[in-house]
């Protein structure tokens, strides 16, 4: 086991190249079973959570080479095979097994998905949506088993705006008979790119980007080659990174337009902030003014952006509220921040920040992915020695994290943690 040591409180100044973006990857890599030939995926992140997803998909029979940034997945001998426990556990995105698998083969047994525990986290509407498309759905000891005689195409309304409905009812609907209509759906970029690699396969999907998707389900699927987006979560978390500290952070390989509500707060704010075609530029500012911010679906403010501007709100004068309506208990990391002399009180689903504040170096606990790179913020932002625990959450998401954040200047190491410091993590 290891720990995160930031010496903090240095100016940052370069520029940092964003990978391909997470959760359209953990999406993107389950849909690979959809397609009866080779699958290429180009310009995946190094995260833990996409080689969990090519484990799980060599463990039912396909053929996966993972090299560098590129994944090849070869689906043609995939069988059906019961997936209860093990690696399923390990990463949320696992049921997009259940769509992808319940599309190709008309059965699967999915264990019930883990990932970072930020309040309640149903999949109500994943199953009402694969029940709508003909299957019988039942839950057994803590997995999931899907089977339809037939799928057939159906309209199916989301109770709940729901990224990873929206995605699982499309990769089942591409191969169900007829037409499926799906309203009030997600309108995240990665559905749109789930969308787009399906399209590839020769899927029909209109609408994906809007609140209604319509899909007209075909017989069958070819392999393709597919280049992903850019994750606009590590981008984002690299320009609070820039606000907080920067003297010019220059981000490269982002897509602006995924970020208009965090660049909008970042004016707000008066954090100066630049952007051309695939790049966004951002300096701090020493006289930053507080803002409120509320996580809606998108195209508003993101949930995952939350806990890392909190860290950012620490440094600017004024109360600044952070409200979550996306999950509204996702404030494990304000206990943290506190340890480190922030100001902090949660409220029900609020944060509340008075500054501005010099954060100070502490031993700091990643309670999940988000609340982690809030601790980096943090880390970077105060003055002394910050030691991050946890780092398997952290590692889930932020490719090569200590790379591109020396690559800014920081000093940022990893150490591993001695025996006392695994009993005490371990009864803490
Ligand atoms: N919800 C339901 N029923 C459902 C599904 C969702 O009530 O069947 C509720 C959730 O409890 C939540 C809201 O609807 O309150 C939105 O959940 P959504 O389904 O959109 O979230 P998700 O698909 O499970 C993805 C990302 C999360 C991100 C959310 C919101 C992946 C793998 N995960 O989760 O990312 O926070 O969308 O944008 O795509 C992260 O990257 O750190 C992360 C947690």
């Amino acid at each position: 086991m290891e720990k995160l040591k930031i010496a903090g409180g240095y100016p940052l100044k370069g520029s940092v190249k964003i990978s391909g973006a997470k959760n359209s990857a953990v999406a993107l890599i389950p849909a690979t079973i959809l397609a009866e030939s080779p699958v290429t995926i180009e310009g995946l992140p190094d995260i833990s959570d996409v080689q969990i997803l090519g484990d799980l998909l060599e463990e039912i029979g396909g053929h996966v080479e993972i090299n560098k940034e590129e994944i090849y997945v070869d689906p043609t001998n995939i069988v059906s095979m019961p997936l209860p426990n093990g690696k399923v556990k390990k990463l949320r995105a696992s049921y997009y097994l259940m769509g992808a698998m319940l599309g190709r083969f008309k059965k699967a047994v999915i264990g019930l998905p883990g990932g970072c525990h930020l309040g309640p986290r149903p999949i109500d509407q994943h199953i009402k949506g694969f029940e709508a498309l003909g299957a019988k759905v039942t839950n057994e000891q803590g997995a999931i088993y899907l089977r339809a005689d037939e799928l057939r195409g159906a309209r199916i309304y989301l109770d709940v705006v729901s990224v990873g409905a929206t995605i699982n009812i499309m990769l089942a609907a591409v191969r169900a008979k007829g037409r499926t209509i799906i309203e009030n759906a997600a309108k995240e970029p990665e559905i749109i790119d789930v969308a787009t690699l399906l399209t590839s396969m020769g899927a029909k999907i209109k609408g994906a980007g809007t609140d209604v998707i319509r899909i007209d389900g075909v017989d069958s699927l070819q392999g393709c080659r597919h280049t992903i987006i850019p994750d606009r979560i590590e981008a984002g978390t690299y320009m609070i990174i820039g606000a907080a500290m920067g003297e010019g952070v220059l981000i490269d390989n982002v897509i602006p337009l995924h970020l208009e509500s965090l660049i909008a707060k970042f004016r707000e704010m008066g954090v100066t902030v630049e952007t051309s075609d695939d790049q966004i530029w951002v300096a701090g500012n020493k006289d930053l003014k507080s803002v409120d911010i509320k996580t809606l679906v998108y195209p508003g403010f993101p949930t995952d952006l939350q806990q890392p501007f909190t860290s950012l709100l620490t440094k600017a004068s004024g109360t600044g509220v952070v409200t979550d309506t996306i999950y509204g208990a996702r404030f494990k990391h304000i206990d943290e921040l506190r340890r480190m002399n922030a100001q902090i009180k949660v409220e029900g689903r609020s944060a509340i920040v008075t500054g501005p504040v010099q954060l100070q170096g502490a031993k700091v606990k990643a309670s999940d992915l988000r609340a982690g790179a809030s601790l980096v913020v943090a880390g970077l932002m105060a003055e002394g020695i910050t030691e991050i625990t946890g780092l398997e959450h952290i590692d889930r998401g932020y490719s090569h994290l200590e790379e591109k954040l020396t690559g800014l200047g920081a000093t940022i190491w990893r150490e591993s943690l001695t025996e006392d410091e695994i009993e005490q993590l371990q009864n803490s």
